[in-house]
């Protein structure tokens, strides 16, 4: 809501209590933008009042009309539709509320506050408190490359974080690296048998490339060998596969990292190295980065002994196997294994660790897990568990779920056939970029090094955008060509948006005789000698929805909600730009009302954009 609607629900909640001995609720009472084929900016809509008016729809809105006529200074005349009542609030009223509103934006910058304490009472409808909200995201593997959804998982975690410090809440990003368990081991066994002592350096590849390669090679070899077991034998595939010769040694491996074998540590560390300066790269490349990565090698013995203490609680149970439970079943769930029964720890046990160190270390708020909807049952069942354990902490931890992405049908394999890669994807798209720009001609003029940072601006834009306009909980498809499309509902579009506005800026400050390299500031204007146009109250009305906006996202952990405003805007924008001259304007106050429109536009795109993590270039 708008400080706007918050003084006119005021005024309306008076009103009724006054005619119609209703109880004042001002937080009841909302209004919508009035429908286009209607005059006016806001609509009430009456019926709710029509009871205890004891009126018809019509009379009722006729009197509430009145009424705020007359008592509130912002309303300048109004009609009546059945039961709606449309508002036109005045011009001073709207140009006032701009220069506020500009005002205060400008005044918080681009990039949200980092800590909460100087943002707060900045943030409109603050919630903010001192405690940090902990937000986990990425949360790799380490025995493979980073892919698709990861991308998406990346960038809503980073988004998030963004919005959420724009509305006034302390962020902790975190990262968690599951960097133990028999999938590493797997790797690093193929790796010893198969690789000839390959590196990074020997081969050329990226590091976390090249160990996903012997990921892959050991399930080649290994089911080589389960076939010839299994014919052999004559048994199932399970069993064949136990019996492997490499399954063998991987859970040998296994063992021998978890008691500390000094050759089986060094290897481990190598291939970390390798793995993290890959993860490095693509993280760089995607402009995502963490207050903190934790690993599941330093915190899985924390979950060991908080299992082992809920055990002599009496909290958690031991099987005859030697096994340790959760027994969930009075809650309407299963039986959940802690411990195996030769004592070595699963993937639930680790969280349980991990989110008891988190927890205790930045005394948080909330803890938000991103990870996608397939581990939605895991993280039910981790807040259980934890309550089950005593820890009444668990009711702050938030799965902020997300749907599985896919590419539509024969777009890039990857390497391995089965997922698609994340720095693959990312080369694609700085592909699309060149061929969409250049076909258009937009950087025929360009020098090579800027053409080739356009390219991975748009492109970087183009992915964002798309994936992050979606409501995370859904699924959704990948379309590269789609998502770069510059007359479409993308990045590209927005960015393209914003660096016409900045052009425009820049033309009328060389035309007022300052220097490019001079600060820019707000362009000034006369309120008291504008004139509005329909197109520019709606673009105001648009500007000044902003920070409701950011605050509905930061409620909602949906960034597809900035999205779909900045989408809005840049339309609105253009709607404007189109038939209303700026610097071809002879009136130098209208004038400069409306660059002063435009430049607070480009502002707020911008804004709006580094929300998304996109960069809103200058010029294109
Ligand atoms: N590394 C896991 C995977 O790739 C995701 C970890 C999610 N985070 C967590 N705290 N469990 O499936």
């Amino acid at each position: 809501m708008t400080t706007i609607e918050q003084t006119l629900s005021q005024a309306v909640a008076e009103i009724t209590a006054r005619l119609f001995s209703l109880p004042a609720q001002p937080e009841s009472i909302s209004f919508q933008k009035t429908k286009r084929e209607f005059e006016g900016d806001l609509t009430l809509v009456v019926f709710p009042f029509v009871k205890a008016a004891g009126k018809s729809p019509e009379a009722t809105a006729q009197a509430i009309g009145e009424a705020l006529c007359e008592s509130c200074p912002l309303v300048e005349k109004f009609n009546v539709v059945k039961g709606f009542l449309n508002l036109s609030l005045t011009e001073a009223h709207w140009l006032d509320a701009f220069e506020a509103e500009r005002q205060a934006e400008f005044a918080r910058g681009v990039k949200p506050e980092e800590n909460a304490a100087s943002a707060q009472g900045t943030a409109a409808g603050n919630t903010a408190s001192a405690a940090p909200i902990v937000i986990e995201y990425s949360s790799p593997n380490t025995n493979k490359p980073l892919h698709l959804g990861h991308i998406r998982n990346n960038l809503l975690g980073w988004s998030v974080s963004e919005i959420l410090k724009s509305a006034g809440h302390p962020v902790r990003k975190v990262n968690l690296v599951n960097d133990r368990g028999i999938h590493i081991c797997k790797s690093m066994l193929a790796w010893q048998l198969f690789s000839n002592g390959e590196t990074p350096a020997s081969s050329g590849m990226k590091g976390d490339h090249l160990v996903g390669k012997y990921y892959v090679i050991f399930s080649q070899k290994l089911s080589e060998q389960t076939k010839a077991i299994m014919e052999a034998e004559k048994i199932e595939k399970d069993e064949a596969e136990n019996k492997a010769p490499l399954m063998i040694q991987a859970r040998e491996m296994l063992r021998d990292w978890e008691a500390g074998k000094k050759e089986v540590i060094q290897l481990w560390e190598t291939m970390n190295v390798w793995v993290y300066e890959g993860f490095q790269q693509t993280y760089d490349r995607l402009g995502v980065d963490f207050d903190k990565t934790y690993y599941e090698s330093q915190t899985y013995l924390s979950g060991k002994a908080i299992v082992q203490k809920g055990l002599e609680d009496g909290a958690l149970v031991r099987k005859d196997d030697g096994s340790v439970w959760a027994d969930l079943r009075d809650e309407g769930l299963d039986e959940k294994l802690l411990l195996r029964k030769d004592g070595t720890s699963v993937y639930m046990t680790q969280d349980l660790g991990t989110a008891t160190l988190r927890n205790e270390e930045w005394k948080a708020d909330r803890l938000i897990y991103v990870v996608g909807n397939e581990q939605n049952y895991h993280f039910d069942v981790l807040k259980r568990v934890l309550k089950k354990l005593g820890y009444a902490w668990g009711d702050k931890i938030v799965h902020l779920s997300y749907g599985m992405v896919e590419l539509p049908e024969g777009k890039m394999k990857s390497r391995e056939g089965t997922v698609v890669d994340a720095d693959d994807l990312m080369d694609q798209m700085e592909n699309t970029a060149r061929e969409t720009t250049e076909a258009l001609g937009k950087s025929a003029q360009l020098p090579a090094e800027e053409a080739q940072k356009l390219y991975r601006t748009l492109a970087m834009g183009a992915l964002k955008y798309f994936l992050l306009k979606v409501d995370p909980s859904k699924n959704m498809l990948f379309n590269p060509k789609e998502s770069i499309d510059f007359n479409g509902n993308t990045g590209p579009f927005i960015q393209y948006t914003h660096a016409r506005i900045r052009s425009l800026c820049r033309k009328a400050r060389e035309a007022a005789g300052l220097r490019p390299e001079t600060a820019e500031t707000l362009f000034a204007f006369k309120a008291s000698a504008a004139v509005l146009s329909e197109k520019e109250s709606q673009l105001i009305q648009r500007l000044l929805a902003y920070r409701p906006t950011v605050q509905q996202a930061a409620d909602a952990f949906s960034p597809a909600l900035i999205a779909n405003y900045l989408f809005d805007l840049a339309k609105e924008f253009n709607g404007f730009y189109q038939d209303t001259p700026i610097l071809r304007e002879s009136n130098p106050d209208q004038k400069a009302f409306r660059l002063a429109l435009a430049q607070h536009t480009g502002f707020v795109l911008k804004k709006g954009l580094h929300l998304l993590g996109i960069t809103a270039p200058e010029s294109m």
